[in-house]
């Protein structure tokens, strides 16, 4: 038997980074926002004990233990005490790696509760979420989705109501990525403890969601990760500007740790044209919205 999982894209509409902390995270207060724009795994149960993957897509996605995908597969057999299960994964990349988008943490977590499922195994809600977030401090996130808010790593969650309507984004792809320690590790000298910008709050953020106005979400966008990540990779200041200018387009925002910018649309067709905009400019753009 075999399951079919979508596994979203996730972008952060509020990312405050508060402190260091002694183990070497970083405290956070984040809102998380799944995407329409999704990877697709198919899902089945094998005997033997084999885990089998395979990645179309991307071929940058390595297809070995070493994919979260995998290792999520490994680490619930192993919570259930059922070493011996086994299964085929298959997975097919839209969402771009190492881009800010959460797409390796969002496959892990679908693989989670595509084969908790699947192999029976029923850990319970709190032992998958100690499971992902073991894995990584964006997969719990992904076990529900929707509109989340983040503390602690980000793995401390709660739900938010869905925006009165969706919005429409349009996302810039650059050639190259931002590798989240890195981006982390310059953070220092941004810290609101540490000479940084003021500790912001998600209260005009979260106002803007529930009026839907677009306008008013962006007036609340932050991500204090774009600082340092603008200080080692400077070209992204150029995207921003690039995506700033588009029409309809009312606010720009880092991705997480990028590098993926998104610029808030007032609508779709706004969204959409400025995809278009940006891809003649030669751009990998597309639109895409919350879900
Ligand atoms: O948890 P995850 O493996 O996704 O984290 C990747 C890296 O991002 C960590 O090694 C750390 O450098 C940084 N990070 C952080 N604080 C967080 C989340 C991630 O410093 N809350």
């Amino acid at each position: 038997m075999s399951v079919r999982v979508r596994a979203p894209a996730k972008t952060n509409l509020f990312l405050e980074a508060l402190r260091r902390r002694e183990d070497g995270f970083h405290e956070l207060d984040t809102v998380f926002a799944a995407l329409a724009l999704e990877d697709d795994l198919e899902l089945e149960a094998r005997p033997g004990g084999e885990l089998l993957l395979t990645v179309e897509g991307d071929p940058t996605v390595p297809a070995d233990p070493t994919n979260l995908a995998w290792r999520a597969a490994d680490a619930l057999r192993r919570e259930a005490g059922q070493p011996e299960l086994g299964a085929r994964l298959h997975i097919s990349k839209n969402i771009p790696s190492g881009g800010g988008l959460g797409g390796g943490s969002s496959d892990a977590a679908a693989t989670l509760v595509g084969l908790d499922r699947l192999w029976g195994t029923d850990v319970g809600p709190a032992r998958l979420h100690a499971l992902a977030a073991a894995l990584g401090s964006d997969v719990p996130f992904f076990l529900d989705g929707g509109l989340q808010r983040g503390r602690g790593r980000g793995e401390r969650l709660e739900r938010l109501p869905a925006p009165a309507r969706p919005l429409h984004l349009v996302l810039v792809f650059p050639a190259f990525g931002c590798p989240t320690p890195r981006v982390y590790k310059a953070l220092g000298p941004f810290l609101p403890d540490r000479g940084g910008p003021p500790v912001r709050d998600p209260a005009a953020l979260l106002a803007g969601l529930s009026s839907g106005d677009a306008r008013e979400v962006a007036a609340g966008l932050w991500n204090r990760l774009a600082l340092a990540a603008e200080a080692e990779f400077p070209a992204l200041a150029d995207v921003r500007a690039r995506l700033a200018r588009q029409p309809g387009v009312v606010g720009v925002l880092l991705s997480g740790s990028g590098s993926t910018t998104f610029g808030l649309a007032a609508s779709e067709d706004d969204a959409a044209r400025a995809a278009r905009d940006l891809q003649r400019d030669g751009l990998r753009a597309i639109a895409t919205r919350t879900r």
